[in-house]
């Protein structure tokens, strides 16, 4: 598929999706967005897709926010539906994926950009890198998740006082916190998120689309967790993945999934 604001490249089973608006810090308008919905799904279609990367072009920003320029004249229906709309097609989709996403935080993420990466299963980022959720500098608060996910990562206190703020951490404060994973310099960023996705790549596809399910169980309202973790590791015993890596352990050698 050809796209205008994202660049797609895959080996080895790593798909690295690149918001690509440097000029605007790759602010994520409408048609940014929808093409980020079209790609997600299509990688996540796409069974010899592994673990997707996202990512921001250019060595300035990983995603300065939603574009202000297309909302700065909503009304509160048009407001409200632009929240929706995001949350399904880009933010709650992102979550909810059966492929590993890794967000690799190369710069600014603000706003949006920070609901993004916040959406991925987890995030690397860059010693230069600064995250924040600034929306009540424009009168607006998080529209993207940022409300919810922000607290879930790093604590009800510390996301009050980043979102009352406005403030931007910087990726040493990110790591302290747990919103990042680790921080590694810029040149090495896009690497290393590979080295991990490399290493994801190896295991069965399958359990971990389980796992991502189950964990994800433990933020939705009114779903026991646990009762999800006992049905999926059940489900996981009728699996073709299941019996290679038993089989592969028991005979002492490498299991090869087929990712069924
Ligand atoms: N929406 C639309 N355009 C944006 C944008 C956003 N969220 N963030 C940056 N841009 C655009 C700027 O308007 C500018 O475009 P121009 O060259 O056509 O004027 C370009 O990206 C470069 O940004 P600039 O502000 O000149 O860079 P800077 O280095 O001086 O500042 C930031 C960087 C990130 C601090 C600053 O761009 C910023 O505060 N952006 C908005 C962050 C925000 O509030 N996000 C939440 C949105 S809900």
């Amino acid at each position: 598929m050809n796209y205008e604001n994202i660049l797609v490249e895959k080996e080895n089973g790593i798909s690295v999706i690149t918001i690509n608006r440097p000029t605007k810090l790759n602010a994520l308008n409408k048609a940014t967005i929808e093409e980020l919905h079209n790609a997600f799904e299509a990688e996540n279609n796409d069974k010899s897709t592994k673990v997707i990367i996202i990512t921001g072009s250019g060595e300035k920003a990983f995603v300065a926010g939603a574009d202000i320029s297309e909302f700065a004249n909503f009304s509160v229906d048009q407001g409200a539906e632009l929240a929706a709309k995001g949350q399904e097609l880009l933010f709650d989709f992102v979550q909810n994926l059966s492929t590993p996403v890794i967000a690799a935080v190369n710069g600014f993420a603000l706003g949006g950009g920070l609901e993004l990466a916040m959406a991925a299963h987890f995030r690397v980022a860059s010693e230069n890198a600064k995250m924040g959720l600034p929306e009540v500098t424009l009168g607006v608060i998080p529209g993207y998740g940022g409300t919810q996910r922000l607290p879930q990562l790093i604590g009800k206190g510390r996301a009050m006082e980043m979102i009352m703020t406005a403030g931007m951490i910087d990726a040493k404060t990110a790591l302290n916190y747990g919103l990042v994973n680790h921080v590694v310099t810029q040149e090495e960023l896009l690497n290393f998120a590979k080295d991990i996705a490399a290493k994801i790549t190896k295991n069965s596809s399958v359990a971990i689309a389980k796992a991502i399910k189950v964990i994800n169980d433990n933020y939705v309202d009114g779903v026991n967790g646990f009762q999800s973790e006992i049905k999926a590791f059940g489900e996981s015993f009728g699996t073709a993945d299941f019996k290679e890596g038993t089989t592969a352990f028991l005979e002492k050698r490498k299991a090869v999934f087929p990712g069924e």
